[in-house]
């Protein structure tokens, strides 16, 4: 007898639990995990075990934009008008276009690709199909900018072949993310399982930390009176990355209270140096950006920005800030971002636990 054809991705077995299983739909639900849960790959969420993900998926809904909705005329004028923009400032924005481009472009292929195909909680991956989406907007967006302002689309794309620093960047992106994109890569077992984990902090870093001094970039030339259409796609951008790194730290936060073991006091010493150094690496990348300083901004200020939301981001998965710095240097910001750039109090998403057969459950 042939065995039956697995179908999903998680314990059970589609064709098994269609013909003979016992497991009621609570049953199921209860086992529902973000990894390595039951799940028999047909997406059916309700009832939800994560709500939180569905909050995040519906706000993800209301956020829905189109870059080319957002006006560039005032842009237009700017770019091609001498003068008005410094040589300096022409050449962060086209630094800051081609990084964020960059990352972007990696993102929108591997949180499918290599993401999603681990995950077990269909809630989760319908924000993770959704976040897709929006980075291939992201995408988009540049396009639409380097369009509009006639700039040369081989200077911005073809970036990273000629600047050392904006190649080392993209290399240390990729080099982190390569552990889980290869194509044995398993979650189910300890080191499986901490490697998955290890790769939810690396993204919660790259949604969190590595776009942040492009944003602050375009904002300071809004602020300036240069730019505005720019920085308000980046405002539509800004705001969505905003809830990639809420569903994120959610994730982070819940495979820990799932599998508290994979949190060991070593691992979190080397989750923490990642921050670290990836902090680090954001900072060298905004003084390469701009130099000694423009517009306000200098060595100094981009560093304790850069850690403040490094702390942030740490907090907001359980580990101690790695520096001293506990105020935004900008606040200003908050008026770009309705506010959204920081919260610090939406990782605690709750999990729900179900009454078996009832369907219905405490919360
Ligand atoms: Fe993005
Ligand atoms: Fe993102």
């Amino acid at each position: 007898m042939t065995k039956p054809k697995t179908i999903g991705k998680g314990t059970v077995d589609f064709k098994q639990e269609f013909a003979s299983s016992k497991a009621t739909n609570a049953q199921m639900i209860n086992n529902r995990k973000i990894i390595n849960g039951d799940d028999d790959g047909l997406m059916q969420v309700y009832p939800l075990k994560h709500p939180e993900a569905m909050t995040i998926f519906k706000a993800q809904l209301a956020n829905t934009w189109m870059p080319e909705e957002v006006e560039m005329t005032r842009d237009i004028e700017q770019w091609n008008k001498k003068g008005h923009l410094t040589d300096r400032e022409r050449t962060l924005f086209k630094r800051c276009l081609a990084f964020a481009s960059n990352l972007d472009g990696i993102l929108t292929d591997s949180l499918v690709t290599n993401v999603s195909r681990h995950v077990t909680s269909p809630e989760v991956r319908l924000v993770l199909a959704r976040q897709g989406f929006e980075e291939a907007l992201h995408v988009l967006s540049y396009a639409v900018m380097i369009e509009a302002l006639s700039m040369d689309s081989e200077e911005i794309y073809g970036m990273y072949r000629q600047d050392k620093v904006l190649y080392e960047k993209n290399r240390h992106v990729l080099e982190s993310l390569g552990k889980i994109a290869h194509p044995d890569f398993k979650t189910g077992t300890f080191s499986g399982d901490q490697t998955f984990l290890e790769a939810c902090v690396t993204y919660q870093i790259l949604e969190g930390v590595y776009f942040f001094i492009v944003f602050l970039l375009f904002y300071i030339l809004k602020r300036n009176n240069k730019m505005p259409g720019s920085a308000e796609m980046i405002q539509f951008i800004n705001r969505d990355e905003d809830l990639h790194v809420r569903i994120f730290s959610f994730m982070i936060n819940t495979i820990k209270k799932d599998q508290p073991e994979l949190w060991t006091k070593e691992f979190q010493d080397k989750m923490a140096s990642h921050f670290k150094s990836s902090a680090e690496l954001e900072i060298s990348w905004g003084i390469h950006c701009m130099g000694d300083g423009v517009l306000g901004l200098n060595p100094v200020n981009i560093r304790q920005y850069i850690e403040f939301i490094a702390n942030t981001r740490m907090q907001a998965i359980g580990l101690p800030p790695a520096y001293k710095a506990r105020a935004n240097p900008f606040p200003w910001i908050d008026e770009m971002t309705q506010g959204s750039m920081i919260e610090t109090n939406f990782f605690e998403g709750r999990v729900r636990e179900y009454a078996s057969g009832t369907l219905t459950w405490d919360e």
